[in-house]
């Protein structure tokens, strides 16, 4: 990913652009300072909607530069980890939900040459993702219910977040500490101070076709958030 450890990762989510104008919205973001697009995959089963498949993910990939941070909201990820691996992924993020094999998953992204990270929705505690951070590149910690964007941020993710950050700490590995889910200017600055350091950013990048100031207002909200880090962080 981006040189983030001087500053945030700013990743707007696809799902939230205009599809008619892709390329455009694409090199709008990455020319008002995108680090990374944010991919969401929803088969309606795992999640009650259906978005992108591999194909999708192909366009996007031959559209730009960036790193791909693609997050799999589907059941049975192991059958679709080659496909979107081959398709230009460069994070491939499963559902710790989704799966009984969550360690097979890992060494199957390995084995593909590609990042890997695991999401948990809002119910699932941090404790429940410990083990495994060790082995991984990604932790999303979902600050909405997954499967539409506009939602409400829901407020409980603050002190989740920060759990999340000591138990990276512990693990003591480089682990991408992602928020996705309802972020905007307050929620952005908030969940970097709490320690976050990848926002996914849907309807506050994309919404009133302000892509430049949007982003500009959420790069200066997280470079906020930034300074108030604790010590601890
Ligand atoms: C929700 C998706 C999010 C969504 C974010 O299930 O995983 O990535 O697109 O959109 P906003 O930022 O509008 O909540
Ligand atoms: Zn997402």
């Amino acid at each position: 990913m981006a040189d983030r450890r001087n500053r945030v990762c700013l990743a707007p989510s696809l799902l939230s652009a205009d599809l008619v104008a892709l390329a455009s919205e694409i090199e709008q973001s990455e020319q008002s300072g995108a680090d990374a697009f944010h991919i969401d995959v929803m088969d309606g089963h795992f999640v009650p909607n259906i978005s992108f498949g591999p194909s999708w993910l192909d366009a996007v990939h031959r559209t730009t530069t960036l790193p791909l941070d693609v997050h799999l909201m589907i059941e049975s990820p192991m059958r679709y980890l080659e496909s979107f691996a081959r398709a230009g992924g460069t994070t491939l993020v499963f559902h710790l939900e989704a799966t009984t094999e969550p360690e097979a998953l890992v060494q199957r992204a390995r084995d593909l040459g590609v990042g890997v990270g695991i999401a948990i929705r809002p119910e699932t505690p941090v404790e429940k993702i410990e083990p495994y951070l060790g082995t991984i590149d990604e932790l999303i910690v979902m600050s909405v219910h997954p499967g539409f964007s506009g939602q409400k941020f829901l407020p409980d993710s603050i002190s989740k977040i920060r759990a999340a950050r000591e138990a990276i700490h512990r693990s003591h590995r480089d682990v991408e500490l992602s928020v996705d889910g309802g972020i905007n200017r307050e929620t952005a600055r908030e969940s970097v101070a709490a320690g976050a350091t990848f926002l996914v950013c849907g309807n506050s990048v994309f919404s009133h076709g302000r892509i430049q100031e949007n982003l500009r207002e959420l790069r200066a909200a997280s470079d906020k958030g930034w300074g108030e880090r604790s010590e601890v962080l």
